[in-house]
């Protein structure tokens, strides 16, 4: 077994924080390696929203008492906060949604409906969830346009060069994934933004794999959107957060009616709220966004490079380990590459493996990861997915792939 700590970093120290990892599944200790899906809860947020509930629960924006306030103000420093986390000018470029689908597809629809004609292209790549898929589809179905989609070889790496061959004046939009879900693999974006704005087309990153791993700047990116979600940063579920540039976001219509997006409403004519609230209608998720400010300063306190630094190293650990197994394929093999670790084995359907692995108590992700026409280029109806986080261990890999063997001789 490796040891356990880098340079500064406690990982016993974090693990204490999260009260799930002490539980036990089908009698062991919990070794859970489903980060990807959704990551575990530190104690801060768990108290946020408990917190919240018993002290201050109130509307937000519209109550003139001490709880509406106080309400508001824990609401708003969570925009802040995500302001700061991804280095966006101005608060009102972040607007909270309830998750990375939805922030896609606001993005799909107001500016879709508004902006694509007849021959417009879009283009996505071979990488995509189906959530930067289908809203794409949508949209350009209903107004014309065309849905383009960059290649990749074998291991998930784009084809720059198709890429580029694909940009023409008629390409008004690039939506792409900045790492894959499903295979870990990071897409050079900051390439993908210059190449697409040469061709004054829009770019929209979605991050919802890489806002926990990578360090993010939008404006140093020059991403026109950027979309992630906030469980998947220790944060609580139904919190999503589209960040966009200003000027787009005011141009573009709202995405729903109702309240708090409007600034007036007669039966003739309504107009609407300013940045950030006209697109957020209606009452919001209060709670889950006022519990994710603490997901973002758990993250912010040990360091994102830190973190990074140790899944890194467990990435490098696991992937040393599987490829001494006979028949055990990892999937988008390449250096650049989240904490993802996606594998398929000779004659093994993944389902079945993800059975005995929960029989000795670890939590992984199997099947197509929502991402069916990528598992189909490669040629697989699915993998066994291993994704890990800031509270995971070397020890854990090594009972991970003592279990991987075990189950093997099971299945064969
Ligand atoms: N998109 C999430 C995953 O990859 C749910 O598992």
């Amino acid at each position: 077994m490796m040891a356990e700590s880098q340079s500064g970093y406690n990982v016993e120290t974090i693990r204490n924080l999260f009260p799930i990892l002490n539980r036990k599944v089908k009698g062991r200790d919990l070794i859970y390696f489903d980060n990807a899906a959704t990551a575990q809860k530190p104690i801060q947020v768990i108290e946020a929203l408990t917190h919240y509930y018993s002290h201050y629960n109130a509307n937000i924006h519209r109550g003139l008492h001490t709880l509406a306030d106080e309400a508001t103000a824990a609401f708003e420093a969570t925009r802040h906060s995500i302001q700061h986390f991804i280095g966006a000018a101005v608060p009102e470029e972040i607007i909270f949604t309830k998750g990375t689908t939805e922030s896609i597809n606001l993005v799909a629809s107001a500016w879709g409906n508004t902006h694509l004609q007849k021959g417009d292209e879009i283009i996505i790549s071979s990488l995509e969830h189906h959530a930067n898929i289908v809203p794409w589809q949508m949209v350009a179905e209903a107004r014309g346009a065309q849905l383009r989609v960059i290649p990749i070889d074998d291991n998930g790496v784009l084809d720059m060069e198709a890429f580029q061959n694909m940009l023409n004046e008629k390409t008004r939009f690039v939506s792409i994934v900045h790492a894959s879900n499903a295979l870990g693999v990071i897409n050079p974006v900051e390439d993908i933004i210059t190449l697409a704005h040469k061709f004054d087309a829009l770019v929209l990153v979605d991050a919802a794999q890489s806002s926990v791993h990578l360090e993010l700047d939008v404006q140093q990116l020059d991403c026109d959107f950027l979309v992630f979600s906030g469980h998947k940063i220790y944060g609580p579920t139904g919190t999503g957060i589209l960040y966009g540039k200003k000027a787009l976001l005011e141009m573009l219509p709202p995405y729903q009616g109702g309240g708090e997006m409007i600034k007036e409403v007669t039966f003739e004519k309504t107009t609407y709220n300013e940045l950030p609230f006209k697109f957020e209608a209606g009452t919001p998720n209060i709670a889950d966004f006022i519990a994710l400010k603490p997901a973002v300063d758990f993250i912010q306190d040990i360091g994102k490079k830190n973190i990074h630094a140790h899944e890194d190293a467990l990435l490098r650990y696991a992937t040393e380990k599987l490829e001494t197994i006979d028949g055990l394929h990892i999937r988008g093999n390449v250096a650049n590459k989240v904490s993802v670790v996606s594998f398929t084995i000779d004659d093994i359907h993944p389902q079945d493996l993800a059975i005995l692995l929960d029989n000795q108590g670890i939590a992984v992700r199997t099947g197509h990861h929502c991402a069916q026409p990528l598992m189909k280029r490669l040629g697989i109806v699915g993998t066994t997915r291993a994704s890990f986080a800031a509270y995971n261990t070397f020890e854990e890999i090594d009972i991970f792939a003592q279990a991987l063997n075990k189950s093997i001789k099971m299945l064969k």
